[in-house]
């Protein structure tokens, strides 16, 4: 898409919110993929996940992780490391083999996909909190809690019935217990301080406006791009002066392959009143000072500290 050639200009002017805002709950999970073709041939895929940043890879062949982080192995010990690999591959044969012999019982279909996660949950200032989902053909199934596994609402007579199967393995609920409550939160926090460095990296975002395809006679789509930035929170908001503009329109964020994120942002108004809108990025690694960006035309305002930009063509 050939997007308008549009002149900008970027200032920085103080930020409002605190670093405080971006702390949120941080998680590792595993996820096991379980693809069901028919009644002797599955195939399994696993990784492993730093909220959204994979960690882990897994051959379902050779049952050997991949680490794809430089710190990926925590500050566990090979010995540690294997146990986990080896449970791993065990949990990844033994289980597909529950729903290989419930097939009629549970009314389950082929070709059918069953997914479990499995992990962990940090709060800053909270103990964490384990947890263990099983979703049958994209739908919560059944979760594990307490050491016992509940129904999920939407989940059926099949998903009490998986219930009742899975809450006769005591043992093994107490070891998943144990699991999710003592072996990942110690996991976690070990992998959180080995990445420290990468995973507190400040990436400041470049940005820039377009128009987008227009939404109709007399209007012209506003578009606002933030892009490059780590970590993920970002605030980007069209504004008139100082006015946020409710009709903004968020997209959703996306990842780029090297970690960071991409937001497109915009905004419907009549040809007319765009003139004088901006585009107000707050994020992290700006120190407290919001980018702005003017939507206007050629020459823009003169005489503020800025720099100006000059984009054509941006494939995306
Ligand atoms: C099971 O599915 C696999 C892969 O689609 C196929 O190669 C195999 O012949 C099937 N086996 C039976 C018993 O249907
Ligand atoms: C977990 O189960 C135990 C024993 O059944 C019970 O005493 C405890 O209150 C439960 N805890 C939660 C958080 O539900
Ligand atoms: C790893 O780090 C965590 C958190 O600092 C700590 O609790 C744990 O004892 C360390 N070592 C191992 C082997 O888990």
């Amino acid at each position: 898409m050939l997007f308008l050639q549009v002149a900008l200009l970027i200032v920085f002017i103080p930020g409002g919110d605190s670093d405080d805002d971006f702390q949120e709950p941080i998680s590792f999970r595993t996820i096991l993929t379980t693809s069901f073709y028919n009644h002797s041939w599955t195939q399994n895929q696993g990784s492993a996940w730093l909220d959204e940043l994979q960690t882990h890879g897994w051959n379902s062949k050779t049952g050997v992780f991949f680490y794809l982080q430089p710190w990926s192995r925590g500050n566990f010990s090979k010995k540690e490391l294997m146990k986990q690999e080896r449970d791993f591959q065990t949990f990844s044969i033994t289980f597909p083999l529950i729903f290989q012999d419930h097939v009629s019982q549970w009314q389950l279909e082929y070709p059918f996909l069953v997914q479990v996660v499995k992990g962990c949950v940090l709060h800053v200032g909270e103990a964490s909190k384990g947890f263990l989902r099983i979703a049958y053909q994209g739908s919560d199934l059944v979760s594990f809690q307490n050491t016992s596994w509940w129904p999920s609402p939407k989940g059926g007579n099949r998903a009490q019935e998986v219930c009742k199967l899975l809450n006769q393995y005591y043992v093994v609920n107490v070891r998943i217990e144990a699991h999710v409550n003592e072996v990942c939160p110690r996991f976690l926090l070990g992998l959180l301080d080995a990445g420290k460095a990468d995973l507190q990296r400040q990436v400041r975002p470049e940005a820039w406006l377009s128009g987008g395809p227009s939404p109709g006679p007399g209007h012209l789509l506003l578009v606002c791009h933030v892009s490059g930035f780590y970590p993920k929170p970002v605030w980007v908001m069209w504004m008139r002066g100082e006015q946020e503009q409710p009709d903004s329109q968020r997209g959703d964020v996306l990842p780029h392959a090297d970690g960071t994120w991409y937001l497109q942002t915009s905004l419907d108004v009549e040809a007319r009143e765009a003139a004088g809108l901006s585009c107000r990025v707050r994020h992290s690694s700006l120190g407290g000072q919001d980018m702005v960006l003017y939507w206007g035309e050629e020459g823009l305002v003169p005489g503020w500290e800025r720099v100006v930009l000059q984009h054509s063509k941006r494939a995306r």
